[in-house]
């Protein structure tokens, strides 16, 4: 468990006095500026420090787009280079020291020797890219690996798309996104792991360290970037780009320990958030980039702004021009500009003016040029640069066989009446109906930024492979995902009637997710809809699989399916991994990791959310308690909900003793039984609730979680350590801390079922 702790009453008098003042400390006079934690010091680079210019030293505090390929984001012609040849004139120049968007080992080859050869500093250049599920060979999404509650995996999945990565000249990713999401509505929900902060924290961790493995210099690995700092989830309405307005206990609650988890896995980078906090955007805040991020965690990498967000701190209204903008996010601890040019325009100006000091520069060039040498560029600048291993090292069978075993460890069983699932290999015959049932191009995911879509395998080729006689499966779009196609309703009811059970592939395209695709209601478009109850209409049993970014609203047949599997966006083995559980070679073990709604208009819905003053429950009635007109104040699948093709039969939740002191510990237990006849992976998750506290506590909240293997017929006791820091919140003061008293502890199947324990808690 991440602990937000300041280290002792001290230290932490003095933070919130920081944090008090920052806004004036932080923008005045250039020499009101303190750093919170100097970089460390090395020879090398204290030399090349020494040697530098001003504009050399803004060069290398930037970084730009190769715009040469599909951007990530809006496109200044005047402030980015736009041809092959401008970007070698700007290297040149020194303006161009880090690409973004930018593979491949030959042209890296040809940048970095322009750069070695032909600049006066010969500092090398550094090369990133979003390698957010995969580089050539794609995972599932972020949020669909986080299903799996598999954090092995997902160091897994990391390091396989580092070796790709570091195969076509990427030294740095832009993830793990460990943005928490409790808003489906927001796009980006698909890129992280979504409602919850510990699963978020076991993610980031895992991502991080399969991403930079144990040695950073190591040609097969890649510089990780903790992304977006901060509460850039948090966003109000979940409208991508709004604001944020939490207070700092929420804000250190609930969204800060994902960073602080990635931090301490080594993340050596991170990326400030679009969004403000409070009114204050993050690439200025000074509180947040230097008083927690280098004051209390003493982060040691480097901050590099979001995509042109320091500019966008004139639109917020924070900054009046690109001259303001470039002093205030220096000077709050933004060490690196993406894409803007406002460090390359501004900075020479700011220090010879002595609105910054050259030795705030300073220290964002020595962070920089510390993660250039931790990444081991200055000794091997031609690392991860083979144009051999480019053409070797792409889709090898082992990453391959790897995406789809995450592929199929990502589905969620959100329902299976009548086990109607698996289906039979044989002897069955399946339609499959609906427009993403055979798309090569609604595989992958919305951050496939090199997309191959040619070797992705879709559900109906998935299915094809295996099933014994291809004449069993009949394969119609009968919609295209948002319009309905003339006739297409009326052959997928021919088909249906004409089968034995209908799987119905229906969802979001790769496009309604992702960076800028908020939803207003998060439902299968209309199209899709009147296709499904068209289909149920002729009364066959119906499979729905859905392709999706983010928790959806359900609705009339697609609801009321007999079975649903959540399948997300599974990369480039979707349909086999689907395939091996559709056909029962493998059973489903993930768990969802955000709620499912009644309704949309539910956003923001999460499991962990506070009591209310009227709650709602079985007994008391609904009128005058916390629901809508229309729907409860309820899931319809909530968090950690998922099914396998077994029967898990949990005992009551049990405790070693009923009273913790503050500094003991006690074990929680429970029994699992398997009482079906199929092998299964459970997710066994551990809550707890603090019933009466200073500030009020999530009805529950996920401390940990177990993935247990169970025979057909096997028991097994299962036992989780409670502690004070499982019960710890962030209390009005700011520290992490428990407080006596009474707690309601579950070993639980997802975060509604299981029955409780009582624990006090004693001073
Ligand atoms: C996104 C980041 C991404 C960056 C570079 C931005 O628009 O918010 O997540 O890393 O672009 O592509």
């Amino acid at each position: 468990m991440t602990r937000l702790m300041a280290s002792n009453d001290q230290q932490s008098r003095r933070d919130l006095l920081k944090g008090a003042v920052s806004s004036i400390v932080i923008f005045g006079a250039a020499s009101n500026y303190r750093p919170a934690l100097a970089a460390p010091r090395d020879r090398q680079i204290e030399n090349l420090i020494s040697r530098m210019t001003i504009q050399e030293k803004a060069g290398q505090l930037s970084i730009f787009s190769d715009s040469t390929r599909i951007p990530t984001g809006p496109i200044n012609p005047n402030a980015t280079p736009t041809t092959t040849d401008d970007i070698k004139n700007q290297i040149r120049s020194g303006k161009i020291t880090a690409l973004f968007s930018a593979r491949g080992a030959a042209g890296a080859r040809e940048y970095q020797r322009i750069s070695l050869e032909e600049t006066r500093m010969k500092i090398p250049m550094v090369f990133a890219a979003d390698i957010i599920h995969g580089c050539i060979t794609q995972f599932p999404i972020p949020l669909g690996e986080a299903a799996s509650f598999d954090t092995d995996l997902a160091m897994r999945t990391a390091a396989a798309a580092a070796f790709e990565s570091t195969a076509t000249a990427i030294h740095w990713t832009f993830a793990p996104m460990v943005d928490v999401a409790r808003d489906q509505r927001w796009g980006r929900v698909a890129e992280g792991a979504g409602e919850d902060t510990y699963l978020g924290e076991q993610m980031a961790k895992a991502r991080v360290k399969g991403f930079q493995g144990d040695n950073l210099k190591s040609e097969t690995t890649v510089l990780a970037c903790a992304k977006h700092f901060a509460a850039y989830g948090a966003v109000q309405g979940g409208m991508d780009y709004n604001t944020a307005d939490i207070p700092e206990t929420t804000l250190r609650q609930v969204h800060l320990p994902p960073f602080k988890a990635a931090f301490d896995a080594g993340a050596l980078s991170t990326m400030s958030s679009f969004n403000d906090i409070a009114g204050v955007p993050s690439t200025g805040n000074h509180h947040l980039l230097t008083d927690i991020l280098r004051g209390e965690w003493a982060f040691k990498g480097l901050v590099v702004s979001d995509y042109t967000s320091e500019a966008e701190m004139i639109n917020h209204g924070f900054a009046k021009d690109g001259r303001d903008a470039t002093k205030k996010s220096i000077m709050a601890g933004c060490d690196m500009s993406m894409q803007s040019g406002l460090y390359w325009d501004h900075l020479p100006d700011l220090v010879a003016k002595g609105e910054v000091l050259m030795r705030v520069v300073d220290e964002a060039v020595r962070r920089v040029l510390g993660v250039k040498k931790a990444l081991g560029l200055f000794e091997n600048p031609y690392r991860s640069m083979s144009v051999e291993r480019e053409v070797q090292d792409m889709r090898k069978p082992e990453n391959i066989a790897l995406a789809r075993e995450a592929a199929r460890k990502s589905v969620v069983l959100i329902k299976n009446e009548g086990d109607i699932l698996p289906l039979k290999k044989s002897g069955q015959k399946i339609a499959l109906i609906g427009p993403l049932g055979d798309d090569k191009t609604q595989t992958l995911g919305c951050w496939a930024i090199f997309p191959d879509f040619d070797n992705a395998v879709t559900l109906a080729q998935g299915l094809g492979s295996q099933i014994v006689d291809r004449a069993n499966l009949k394969v119609v779009k009968g919609c295209e995902v948002n319009a309905a196609i003339e006739g297409g309703i009326a052959s997928a009811m021919a088909a249906a009637q004409a089968a034995d059970v209908v799987i119905l592939a229906v969802g979001e395209t790769q496009d309604m997710s992702g960076e800028a695709q908020s939803r207003v209601e998060i439902t299968i478009p209309k199209a899709q809809q009147d296709l499904a109850d068209a289909i149920a209409a002729t009364g066959k049993p119906i499979v729905v699989v859905l392709t999706h970014g983010r928790a959806l609203e359900l609705q009339g047949a697609i609801k009321n399916a007999q079975a649903i599997m959540a399948a997300w966006f599974l990369g480039s083995e979707s349909g086999n991994g689907l395939a091996d559980l559709i056909f029962g070679d493998f059973s489903p073990s993930a768990r969802l990791p955000v709620s499912f709604p009644l309704r949309s208009g539910q956003q923001p819905l999460y499991y962990n959310h506070r009591r209310t003053g009227r709650p709602q429950t079985t007994t008391n009635g609904t009128e005058y308690r916390t629901r809508y007109r229309e729907a409860a104040f309820e899931a319809l699948y909530s968090f950690g909900h998922g099914l396998t093709y077994s029967k898990i039969e949990y005992g009551p939740t049990q405790i070693s003793g009923p009273q913790m002191p503050m500094n003991g510990q006690i074990a929680v237990t429970a029994t699992i039984k398997n009482s079906g006849i199929r092998q299964a992976r459970e997710v066994v998750q551990f809550y707890v609730h603090d019933k009466v506290a200073s500030i009020t506590q999530p009805v529950r909240l996920l401390k940990d979680f177990k993935l247990v293997d169970l025979a057909a017929g096997e028991t097994k006791t299962i036992e989780f350590i409670l502690t004070k820091q499982d019960l710890a919140f962030v209390r009005a003061n700011l520290r992490h801390e428990a407080e006596a008293g009474e707690f309601d502890v579950w070993i639980a199947p997802s975060s509604v079922g299981g029955v409780a324990a009582k624990v006090v808690l004693t001073a």
